[in-house]
């Protein structure tokens, strides 16, 4: 079969080759005319002139094809205690009946559909349904408060929003309609329709003429047949956060999305179809997307819907549970999940409770894996444990140990090697290509492999700034780091004011943004500072106008307050203090950096631009007196 090596380069030296040979596992109603199209740099497409249907893909053509009575998902959820088979057959009915009901609502391909739903079935279902009508879906995540959905919707401007009267967080019943009103309220533009799935955990009220309850919705639709749609069409848009407060939405295509996903269940996750998958992240992160809907399901695999916790739903040792009682053979999720278990079961009391013989690999992403829980999750579990290293961006990884190829020694802290279709580069600020083992800036050469974005939701001129013109002829990924000797990618962080909180990524400018609205703030600095659980944890500095003399406590909690209704509870923004002024270039530049590594507690060198030395000590007198800056 060949080597990484092998495989690495024919994907760089004859990319037609390599995924128009990946390409025949797919399912085309039209077969492709080219399968990398360079005619418009740095606009790459992959299959133009190819047709086909992703839903089809993931769902029919396995119906067709003898996978009818095998499950499809299996949606475990141990905060309704409810655990659900659904077969192929009986996924492709309910997706083709909801696609009809959203054909009925006007829905037609090209359309947008707006979806911010709990971690059901249901949420599959939307997805999956948009897909098959060739309309284009753009998933919220729900731990997203109403302004940063209306974000989405301003920018989405979906015909159709999609919904649930509530979502379970471990012991929480979060009712969902309420926030889905705000931020339609609060946003421009408005859908014609909303479609609530109603749970009997909240009632919802539902907006005359503009509302329709899932269920009747379904009871009223004929199945929808599945459109086609070129290659090149989106599948679907994700929002991620950038820089500021406006999030970047990432495009996906059709073909080279399905060419991809599919690759990668046999050469990176090594699974056959039929196995069970299981990726416990979300459907609203791109982990959820990639490998909760539509790399298992494009693959033939079962997949699993999770609505729980690693903890607490109801002990450490629910992954273990599910891993055992559903015949999972691969985990995705953060490492995050992992020290999570760690902290309650460090002896891995609750992991002897079950027989886990079936289950062959876990693969972590999200933030680097750091040694310590590598090492644990490896002595516990006795099987590889697998970093790599991904983006919403890119869909899938762009480094990685591709054990489906062969399994390459693990070095904990790294990645292991670039994915094959990713030329992985370092560079200096100034796009000089840096040698091993010295950390710049982590590009790749372009073209970038089928599955990553196509572009910014109508701002090619943003994708062009944010990816292509920091580093010419390069992808820019926003992550510093190295390679080694061997070849093997360590990313160590993000370069820019983004921020991974428990595997979520977040912006600081954001934050920044919300918190300067605030009347008694002069100026604020929100920066990423380590945590040992869930990596990251956003900090914010705040220097109050002159004259404000109330209570400064008053001041940080409605501080906190703001962030967690303006962005939501996931920003997990608990610390901020007031200081008297903050750290500056004599040009009048904040210096983050500086400050998160006072926060840290490591070492730190002087700027030679810093205009008053001595805001550094007052920075850190503060930080104490939140619990930060303590010296190892
Ligand atoms: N809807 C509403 N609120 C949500 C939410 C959702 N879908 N998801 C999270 N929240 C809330 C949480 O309840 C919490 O609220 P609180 O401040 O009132 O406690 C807050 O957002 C922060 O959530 P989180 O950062 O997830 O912290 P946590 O302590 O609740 O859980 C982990 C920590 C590690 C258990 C959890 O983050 C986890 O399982 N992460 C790993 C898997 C994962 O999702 N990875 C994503 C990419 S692979
Ligand atoms: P997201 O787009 O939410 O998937 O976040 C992507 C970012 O998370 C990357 O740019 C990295 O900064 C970080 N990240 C994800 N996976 C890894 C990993 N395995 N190692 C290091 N950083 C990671």
């Amino acid at each position: 079969m060949g080597s990484y090596q092998d495989f690495f380069d024919r994907s760089i030296t004859d990319p037609d080759g390599f995924w128009g040979e990946a390409a025949e596992a797919i399912t085309w109603t039209k077969k492709w005319d080219k399968v990398l199209d360079d005619s418009n740099q740095p606009f790459y497409r992959w299959f133009t002139g190819g047709e086909l249907n992703t839903c089809y893909n993931a769902i029919d053509r396995h119906v067709e094809n003898g996978r009818a009575d095998q499950p499809a998902i299996i949606y475990d959820s141990p905060v309704t205690d409810t655990i659900e088979t659904i077969t192929y057959r009986q996924l492709r009915d309910q997706v083709a009946l909801f696609a009809g009901g959203l054909k009925n609502l006007g829905v037609v391909k090209g359309d947008t559909v707006v979806i911010y739903m709990p971690m059901v079935p249901q949420a599959l279902v939307a997805m999956l349904a948009c897909a098959r009508l060739g309309a284009v879906h753009s998933v919220v995540f729900g731990g997203f408060a109403p302004k940063e959905l209306a974000i989405r919707i301003n920018d989405a401007k979906p015909k159709v929003m999609v919904s649930a009267s509530c979502g379970i967080e471990g012991a929480k019943v979060i009712p969902y309609k309420p926030l889905l009103d705000q931020a339609i309220e609060l946003a421009e533009h408005k859908p014609e329709k909303c479609v609530i799935m109603a749970r009997p955990q909240a009632e919802a009220q539902l907006v005359p003429g503009r509302d329709v309850w899932w269920d009747d919705l379904v009871a009223e639709a004929e199945p929808a047949e599945c459109v086609t749609v070129a290659a090149t069409d989106p599948l679907y848009i994700l929002y991620t956060s950038g820089t500021t407060g406006i999030p970047k939405g990432i495009v996906r295509d059709n073909g080279g999305h399905a060419v991809a996903l599919h690759w990668t269940m046999k050469y990176l996750y090594d699974v056959e179809p039929g196995d069970v998958y299981w990726a416990a992240s979300d459907v609203g992160w791109v982990v959820g997307h990639s490998y909760i809907v539509y790399g298992p399901l494009l693959y033939g695999c079962t997949t699993i819907v999770y609505e729980g916790k690693p903890v607490g739903t109801p002990d450490p040792g629910a992954f273990w549970r599910v891993i055992s009682q559903h015949g999972v053979k691969v985990l995705f999720t953060a490492p995050t999940a992992l020290r999570a278990i760690k902290r309650e079961d460090a002896a891995g009391e609750y992991l002897k409770k079950y027989d886990i013989s079936q289950f062959e690999a876990l693969y972590l992403a999200g933030e680097r894996t750091d040694p310590d829980t590598y090492q644990w999750a490896t002595e516990m579990l006795q099987r590889p444990v697998i970093d790599h290293w991904w983006q919403t961006e890119t869909a899938w990884a762009i480094a990685g140990n591709f054990r489906g190829i062969e399994l390459l020694p693990i070095k904990p802290g790294s990645a292991t090697k670039p994915a094959p279709g990713y030329d992985v580069r370092i560079v200096s600020g100034d796009n000089q290509e840096l040698g091993p083992n010295q950390p710049g800036v982590v590009v790749v050469k372009l073209p970038l492999p089928p599955a990553t974005l196509l572009t910014l939701w109508q701002n090619d001129q943003r994708f062009l700034e944010s990816y292509i013109n920091p580093f010419p002829g390069y992808y820019f990924t926003g992550d510093e780091g190295y390679m080694d000797d061997d070849g093997y990618v360590f990313v160590m962080g993000r370069v820019d004011d983004v921020i991974n909180v428990a595997g979520h990524r977040l912006s600081t400018g954001a934050m920044e943004e919300v918190i300067a609205t605030h009347p008694d703030v002069a100026e604020c600095a929100v920066m990423g500072a380590t945590d040992d659980f869930k990596g990251q944890l956003p900090v914010g500095l705040v220097v109050l106008k002159a004259g404000v003399d109330r209570d400064e406590s008053d001041i940080t909690q409605e501080l906190i307050q703001m962030v967690r209704e303006q962005i939501g509870p996931i920003a997990s923004f608990k610390s901020v203090v007031v200081v008297a002024r903050l750290p500056k270039t004599r040009s009048g530049k904040i210096l983050r950096g500086t400050m998160r590594k006072i926060a840290d507690g490591a070492e730190y060198s002087m700027p030679s631009t810093i205009d008053d030395p001595a805001t550094l000590g007052e920075i850190e007198e503060a930080l104490k007196t939140i619990g930060y800056a303590q010296k190892a």
